[in-house]
């Protein structure tokens, strides 16, 4: 059967290797086995989600406008407004933001619109960071681009090195993926850093496509945006594009609500490709999402439930596996060695499962893959469930 040959590079997803590893392995303990491989939200959403869904029950016979209610858009654009102190109508609903069925659906679809088949007549590239969402690289494949991979390691506080990304490779990218607050490491991109890499992609002509997923779940200080750094620089949000979800920032990740804003060209043509390709969500889920985006009460609450995880985190692992406090997101990325080794060991002798941050990541251009060492840990559950778990590793590892 003929197939997309492109759909033999695409790597294994990563919790597909993970069940591969672990399968065979049964824990030597009789303790309840905890599952932080995976970065589900295990906090309820606020009544204000069941409520507005069953206020809308009514409409779910109607097909839904593909790239938003306007009442959705306009909340969009009222909290893009707020959150990142933009000027007022900085942010028009109809020119610059689209809904979504959940960023992942946008992030992917992105590539295959703005990768062109040839680039200065050569073959494209799509930047990506390096530990990644596995998405973006996915994308970067099925469009016919060659992924760049920029380590974020220690040595360059786990953001990519923008000033070391040679001219050459700058010249053929179509598309970088930037992710801040990053999964996995939490480190948030400063307001500096969003301006270079800004430049950079309307300097060499390509699409800056920054995933502030986790932009509400932060330790201290608000992460900066790439709209807010636009702002800074003038020029509209011109080769720009943010993605924001409700799947952490209201523990909603079965609603698959999120969204795309920026460049009013490409949000255009985005909408377009949308017709063809993307997923309308129903009109509950765009109510309910309507009145999660107008609401920080529960994103606050929210946030402070994280940083009591955090604090339990720090009280127990501090001074161990390279710990430190990631400034966003709700991920720990613990040195371990090795983090294939260390995850066997936590499922084996624990029942403890984590991610070997090796699969979150690769080995590029005959450097090591800058995962290898780490395990991906999420850190959701409620407090006595990570008490647990934290002695279980400390006792483990
Ligand atoms: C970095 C990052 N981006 C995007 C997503 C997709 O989120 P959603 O599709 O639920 O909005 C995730 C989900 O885990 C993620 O970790």
């Amino acid at each position: 059967m003929p197939l997309n040959p492109l759909l033999d590079t695409l790597s294994d997803y990563p919790f597909a290797a993970l069940r591969t590893l672990l399968n065979s392995v049964t824990p030597r303990v009789n303790d309840a086995p905890i599952l932080m491989s995976l970065g589900e939200p295990q906090h309820q959403p606020p009544p204000l989600l069941p409520e507005t869904l069953a206020a809308h029950a009514h409409e779910w016979n109607k097909y839904p406008p593909m790239g938003g209610t306007p009442e959705l858009r306009e909340a969009i654009a009222g909290w893009l407004t707020r959150r990142y102190k933009l000027a007022d109508g900085a942010v028009d609903p109809e020119r610059h933001v689209l809904s979504l069925a959940g960023t992942k659906e946008g992030l992917y679809l992105l590539s295959s619109m703005v990768v062109p088949r040839r680039k200065r007549g050569r073959r494209p590239i799509v930047l990506v960071p390096n530990p990644y969402y596995l998405v973006y690289n996915g994308a970067a494949t099925m469009a016919g681009a060659d992924a760049v991979f920029l380590d974020a390691t220690r040595e360059n506080d786990f953001m990519p090195d923008l000033a070391a990304i040679p001219r050459d490779t700058l010249e053929r990218t179509a598309l970088f993926y930037l992710c801040s607050p990053a999964n996995p490491q939490g480190t948030i991109a400063s307001l500096d850093y969003l301006k270079q890499a800004i430049g950079l992609a309307r300097d060499y002509d390509f699409v800056l496509a920054v995933d502030e997923c986790y932009a509400e779940i932060y330790d201290r200080a608000p992460p900066p945006g790439a709209l807010e750094a636009c702002t800074a620089l003038g020029d509209g949000f011109k080769n720009v594009v943010v993605f924001h979800s409700l799947s952490k920032r209201s523990s909603a990740a079965g609603l698959r609500s999120g969204f795309i804003a920026g460049d009013p060209e490409l949000i255009a043509q985005y909408a377009h490709l949308r017709d063809y390709g993307g997923c309308q969500v129903p009109l509950p889920i765009q109510a309910a999402a309507a009145a999660l985006w107008r609401d920080e009460a529960h994103v606050e609450e929210n946030r402070a439930a994280y940083r009591r995880k955090f604090d339990i985190a720090e009280a127990a692992l501090a001074g161990r596996f390279g710990f430190y406090r990631p400034a966003g997101g709700f991920f720990l990325w613990l040195d371990a060695g090795d983090g294939e080794s260390a995850t066997l060991r936590l499922w084996r002798d624990a029942a403890v499962r984590v991610l070997p941050g090796g699969y979150t990541a690769r080995a590029a251009d005959g450097r090591s893959n800058p995962g290898q060492r780490y395990i991906r840990l999420a850190v959701v559950h409620d407090e006595a469930t990570l008490d647990d778990a934290f002695a279980r590793i400390a006792r483990v590892l």
